[in-house]
């Protein structure tokens, strides 16, 4: 999916947190937001998935202006841990069937293994260890089967044997040309996919960098 953003500005008061943001992905970009905390990472996401108002003609998915758009497909998202309480008394299993309409087919199998979901299946998903319901998360994201997969830090809390997943998962989808946009502060993980990087910081500006200037990204931070 492409991805355009053309001139966003956005805040929660008066004061804009976003200024200006402009850039563009072609179909599988990985693009990696970065900056310290408060740059607004999380609100940028919060504005490509509609989840905040955004003003006409500033964001196109695939040249379509999203509030044109009355609901996304093929979008993933994993949201930051510490804003989500998932309190209601349900099991893994049926909080991903909820994602997952049909069969339980030979992908469904593969991303429930990938992410070793198979010993916390039938659990309450308000019993999971943060790490534990992380990899629910994104098991829930991947079963879109993304064009675009947007993840807002999906390695904090997860342990090294997951991140190594993760990390095998985004080469994949990164060869099969899904556009991913992924915010960290892990900029090792970043570095190892980055096509780009957004770097945010506490001025609300914004640099847009190639993946060769990775550098750079030290210098804007
Ligand atoms: N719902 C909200 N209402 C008002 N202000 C908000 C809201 N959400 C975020 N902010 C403010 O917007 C700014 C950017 O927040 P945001 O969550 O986007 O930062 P971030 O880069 O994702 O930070 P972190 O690395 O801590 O996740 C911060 O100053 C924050 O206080
Ligand atoms: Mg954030």
């Amino acid at each position: 999916m492409r991805i355009n953003v053309n001139d966003l500005t956005f805040g929660y008061t008066q004061r804009p947190v976003l200024k200006n943001v402009t850039f563009s992905l072609t179909s599988g970009e990985f693009l990696s937001v970065v900056g310290k905390n408060g740059t607004g990472k999380s609100t940028l996401i919060k504005c490509l998935l509609k989840i905040v108002a955004v003003p006409n003609n500033t964001i196109f998915f695939d040249d379509i202006d999203i509030n044109a758009l009355k609901r996304f497909y093929h979008v993933g998202y994993v949201p930051q841990k510490s804003e989500i309480t998932y309190e209601f008394p349900i099991t893994v299993n049926e909080f991903l069937s909820y994602a997952y309409l049909k069969r339980k087919d030979a992908y469904f199998t593969s991303v429930i293994n990938a992410l070793d979901l198979n010993p916390i299946y039938n659990e309450n998903i308000n019993n999971l260890s943060g790490g534990q319901l992380q990899r629910v998360l994104i098991a829930r994201a991947l079963l879109n089967k993304p064009k675009l997969l947007i993840l807002d830090e999906p390695t904090v809390s997860i342990d090294n044997e997951s991140i190594l997943a993760l990390n095998n998962i985004l080469k994949k989808l990164h060869n099969e040309l899904t556009t991913i946009i992924l915010s960290t502060h892990d900029l090792e993980f970043a570095r190892e996919h980055s096509d780009c990087y957004l770097v945010l910081n506490e001025k609300y500006e914004h640099r847009f960098l190639s993946g060769k200037d990775y550098d750079d990204v030290f210098k804007y931070i």
